[in-house]
């Protein structure tokens, strides 16, 4: 639906979406202008009536995000962002936490939904490498809410292996916008590497990519 009612008005437009990958569309990202979509972001949460999942919207143009928008419709939490003009929940500014010490942040590690066995035991081992050294951990089971709630403060970091393009790309710019960052966990962040790092600092996240085991996973 979202989709084709954009299509009507920007028929030249490229589009990358979850569901449309999902039934063999391609994912490729190139230097038109782009809208990424994630109907459900958080697909089992809203299966279980776990009021975190959300809508999430890119528009890209030469593969920066220019717009990002992140919507839980069900507590009505709107997160937007453009380019160069802040980062908003529900119309009122927000911005990331000022934490820079690890053993006082509280980091999101989510699980994600994969049952392979490598992939699960990549996240035991990056939980229990964590675990004494932060304040918290969490894993709530919504990139795009995750980044959402690190970008508003409410959590200082939040990485994952495994995400695609269509979880990260609205956060990434509403985290910016922020005042926080978001990285690849091997370098500048890379939309379609399956892996990435966000923390209201850069000195936080690079406390944290060390103590990852880097799972290898195939690009979008
Ligand atoms: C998933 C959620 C989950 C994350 C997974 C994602 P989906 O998205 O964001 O929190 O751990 O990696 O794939 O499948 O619910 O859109």
């Amino acid at each position: 639906m979202l989709i084709g009612r954009i299509k009507e008005n920007f028929p030249s437009h490229m589009f990358i979406g979850e569901e449309s990958v999902a039934v063999g569309e391609k994912c490729d990202l190139t230097n038109d202008p782009t809208w990424i979509v994630d109907p459900v972001d958080g697909t089992m949460n809203f299966v279980h009536s776990f009021p975190h999942s959300c809508i999430a919207l890119a528009v890209l143009y030469h593969k920066d995000v220019h717009i990002g928008i992140i919507y839980n419709p069900i507590l009505e939490q709107m997160y937007t962002a453009k380019c160069n003009q802040g980062a908003f929940l529900n119309d009122k500014p927000i911005r990331v936490s000022e934490e820079t010490d690890l053993s006082k942040s509280l980091v999101i590690a989510e699980f994600g939904t994969n049952r392979d066995t490598q992939k699960m035991e990549s996240v035991l081992k990056n939980v229990s490498a964590l675990m004494n050294k932060v304040h918290g951990l969490r894993a709530m089971g919504s990139a795009a809410l995750n980044m959402a709630s690190v970008a508003a403060g409410g959590a200082d970091s939040y990485f994952e292996f495994g995400i695609h393009v269509w979880d990260i790309a609205a956060g990434a710019l509403i985290i910016k916008e922020a005042g926080g960052v978001c990285l690849d966990t091997e370098g500048p962040l890379d939309l379609m590497s399956r892996r990435m790092i966000c923390a209201s600092s850069e000195k936080l996240a690079l406390q944290i990519i060390p103590l990852l085991d880097q799972l290898k996973l195939e690009r979008d």
